[in-house]
């Protein structure tokens, strides 16, 4: 199976952006101190899917979020990376067509998605470049 190697220098804090990865869209996300922080104080013990951002994430590398970019009812692209800066409610991703809601960890949190948005395997090569899968 293929992989993908993304440059990440170009990305800002606070800033999603949505790469390619088998043929499916991907998202990759440098998340804020405070993003960081709203993902944190949550009670993962009430999440549908429960995962905390570390669980989701590479040790030392927390504000990196690299997830699917596709919903896990339907399959649609959600919201909330590049074009269409609608992060939804929970700050974090908005799936339009059936409106389910992820936070800043790509978590489910409102509609009806059933786990969280997929992490797929990947590596940081160096602190800028990252190889998925
Ligand atoms: Fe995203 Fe249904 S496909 S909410």
């Amino acid at each position: 199976l293929s992989t993908t190697e993304l440059d990440i220098s170009k990305i800002e804090p606070g800033q999603a952006v949505k790469a390619s990865f088998r043929k499916q869209p991907l998202f990759v996300r440098n998340l804020t101190p405070a993003e960081i922080a709203a993902a944190d104080a949550v009670d993962v013990g009430s999440l549908r899917d429960p995962q905390t951002l570390e669980e989701r994430t590479k040790a030392g590398k927390k504000n990196w979020l690299i997830t699917l970019g596709v919903c896990t009812h339907l399959g649609c692209v959600p919201l909330g990376a590049g074009e269409g800066e609608n992060k939804g409610p929970f700050g974090g991703y908005f799936c339009p067509c059936h409106g389910s809601a992820y936070d800043t960890a790509g978590r489910i949190r409102q509609g009806p998605a059933p786990t969280n948005l997929h992490v797929p395997d990947y590596t940081f090569n160096s602190d800028t470049v990252v190889t998925v899968g």
